[in-house]
């Protein structure tokens, strides 16, 4: 089959390469599913340039998510899963079989029945806004405020919080990604880099202020959410920053405000199980929706990291093998 893959971590031009390799077999408990669309994340290209390295077992074909059909089963897995059409998370997740290939295998309850390219969008995102919502039980009725929501976590954090119940305020940079914002549903959309953002979240929250926080950027974003808070809020921090923050640790004490950290690759079974679920359940009520997106070939992979590395379009970048 043909794969994208890289033995070495580096530059995307210089270890990245297209060839074929031998198409896996599905192991005990695999399916094997011909990927249609492969989905990139930051953290794809953190892998492989080695910003954030993960062990290479000979050759990685990188990617984590993807969509597409399943066509081979291995042994105990019920063959009625043929021709399931599916969505993938964490396929490279030590595993060498990423999603930028014609094929690829995954313990089959990492590949769960989507519809679309939608499901190419969603696994690292989808997976990540899930977690940090939900980690501590619903927010049903809270009022959260989701950091960017232009980007693809902020994306479907928006969309999973509004299903689940609760408020949602997000905050843009800018008018184009207001719009973009806006189509997940959110209940008000505030420019962060405008002066009054604080006193129209304050405002929208109402007295008690903000309950929960889904942030990626919590040092350039924490003076924001400590004035918007309300005592014993929850601030839920899934990116890192250039420079790491300094930490206001009165002004965070007098707020009782409490800090969690999620990186997806250390989410318990149990959790990744339930957001799994979860958002299987949203696809099938219409409460998920694509981002705009710009498809490569897999020829084109080294520029197709280039893109996502460089933060150049707005949405997803998919590569279409
Ligand atoms: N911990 C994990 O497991 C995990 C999982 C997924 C992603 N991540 C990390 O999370 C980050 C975002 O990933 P993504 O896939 O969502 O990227 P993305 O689609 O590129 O979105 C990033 C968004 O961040 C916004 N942004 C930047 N600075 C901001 C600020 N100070 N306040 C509010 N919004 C701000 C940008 O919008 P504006 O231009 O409007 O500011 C942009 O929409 C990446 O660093 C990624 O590595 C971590």
């Amino acid at each position: 089959m043909r794969a994208a893959l890289y033995d070495r971590h580096g530059p995307a031009r210089e270890v990245l390469r297209v060839e074929n390799v031998e198409r896996p077999e599905p192991g005990r408990g695999e399916v094997r599913v011909r990927v249609e669309v492969s989905g990139i994340n930051p953290t794809d290209w953190k892998s492989r340039s080695g910003a954030t390295p993960r062990p290479i077992d000979g050759f990685q074909i990188p990617h984590h998510d993807g969509a597409g059909v399943i066509d081979a089963v291995g042994e105990g897995v019920d063959p009625g899963r043929i021709a399931q059409r599916v969505w993938l998370w964490m396929a490279a997740a030590g595993r060498r079989w990423g999603t930028a290939a014609e094929w690829t295998v995954v313990p089959e309850r990492q590949a769960d029945s989507a519809s679309a390219e939608l499901g190419a969008s969603l696994g690292v995102p989808a997976m990540t806004a899930h977690r940090c919502l939900f980690a501590d039980g619903p927010v049903d009725g809270k009022t959260v405020l989701v950091a960017g929501g232009a980007g693809a976590v902020g994306h479907f954090a928006i969309e999973l919080a509004k299903r689940a119940g609760a408020r949602v305020i997000t905050t843009v940079s800018g008018p184009y990604k207001a719009e973009l914002a806006a189509k997940a549903g959110p209940d008000l959309v505030v420019n962060y880099r405008e002066p009054g953002a604080a006193e129209q979240i304050r405002s929208f929250a109402g007295s008690g202020g903000v309950d929960h926080v889904v942030e990626l950027a919590l040092g350039a974003n924490l003076q924001l959410d400590l004035a918007v808070l309300r005592p014993g809020a929850r601030i839920v921090t899934y990116a890192a920053e250039a420079a790491d923050p300094v930490l206001p640790v009165r002004a965070c004490m007098t707020a009782n405000v409490v800090l969690r950290f999620v990186l997806l690759y250390g989410v318990p079974p149990e959790a990744l199980g339930q957001a799994v679920g979860d958002i299987t359940a949203a696809l099938a009520a219409g409460a998920l929706t694509e981002l705009p997106v710009t498809r490569f070939p897999l020829d084109e992979i080294a520029a197709a990291h280039e893109t996502v590395e460089g933060g150049a379009v707005v949405g997803k970048v998919l590569i279409v093998p």
